[in-house]
């Protein structure tokens, strides 16, 4: 459909405070591009990288948020301190967070609703493991995360779904371009009326020799990349393939 396609750099734990500007520097030091651009650093660098960023086209995101607004949550991070700070995206539910964390479906739908009433976009991440791709049912468990992870509302309000298969992250295999296709229009289809309009990102293992074949297929409105964000020239590669 006719949204504007979003490539996002998902930097995870990484770099020091000098390298995260640098990188938000140079990311915002390109063009004008087909895509929008979005980084999320991790939640130290995100006030300078906002400073980095103020006045580019180049928008920027957390990796996590709290589902409550406030409160003795120690250790964690709101969704209106994020949206307070210039944030307008939050990746949630990321594989590592649902593994590293124990995040639930439920946990991820709570995190979406404070993210949507705080006005920043979430983007949640849904993907099967490799067993259940190998059995049969990775299309059947995206759709049971899709059911438990979404508030109401959620791709009329401006959410972003990223495909994430857990077998393809940080290990240079992708699924087909088949695979993906099909997972993205069964993504759309789970939605409903309302997935017309929604973006469905594609993320693991993309990178610029990769992006342009993934991009191009149907119901993929951009990619979510983790290690080849963290070299600009490589996401700006990624951008370009659009
Ligand atoms: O959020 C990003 C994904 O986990 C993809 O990571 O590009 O390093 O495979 P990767």
């Amino acid at each position: 459909p006719g949204v504007r396609p979003l490539i996002a750099g998902n930097w995870k734990m990484n770099g020091t405070l000098a390298e995260a500007i640098d990188l938000a520097r140079s990311v915002a030091a390109a063009p004008p591009q087909k895509a929008d651009l979005l980084v999320c650093p991790p939640f130290v660098h995100l006030v300078p990288v906002a400073g980095a960023l103020l006045k580019t086209e180049v928008a920027l995101g957390a990796q996590d948020c709290h589902a409550a607004g406030k409160g003795a949550h120690t250790g964690d991070v709101s969704a209106p301190m994020l949206a307070d700070l210039g944030a307008r995206y939050v990746i949630l539910g990321h594989s590592e967070r649902r593994a590293d964390h124990g995040e639930t479906d439920a946990t991820v739908r709570a995190k979406a609703e404070a993210a949507l009433a705080a006005k920043l976009i979430p983007v949640v991440c849904v993907g099967e493991s490799e067993a259940e791709r190998l059995s049969g049912q990775a299309e059947s468990v995206v759709a049971t995360q899709l059911a438990g992870s979404l508030p109401q509302g959620f791709a009329a309000a401006g959410g972003v779904v990223a495909y994430e298969p857990v077998w393809a992250i940080g290990t240079g295999r992708t699924p087909t371009e088949e695979d993906i296709a099909a997972m993205h229009a069964r993504i759309r289809a789970e939605l409903g009326a309302e997935g017309a309009g929604l973006r469905i990102l594609y993320g693991g293992s993309m990178k610029p020799s990769n992006a342009a074949g993934i991009l191009a297929l149907p119901n993929v409105d951009g990619g979510l990349i983790g290690g080849a964000s963290l070299k600009a020239d490589d996401f700006l590669a990624i951008a370009k393939a659009v």
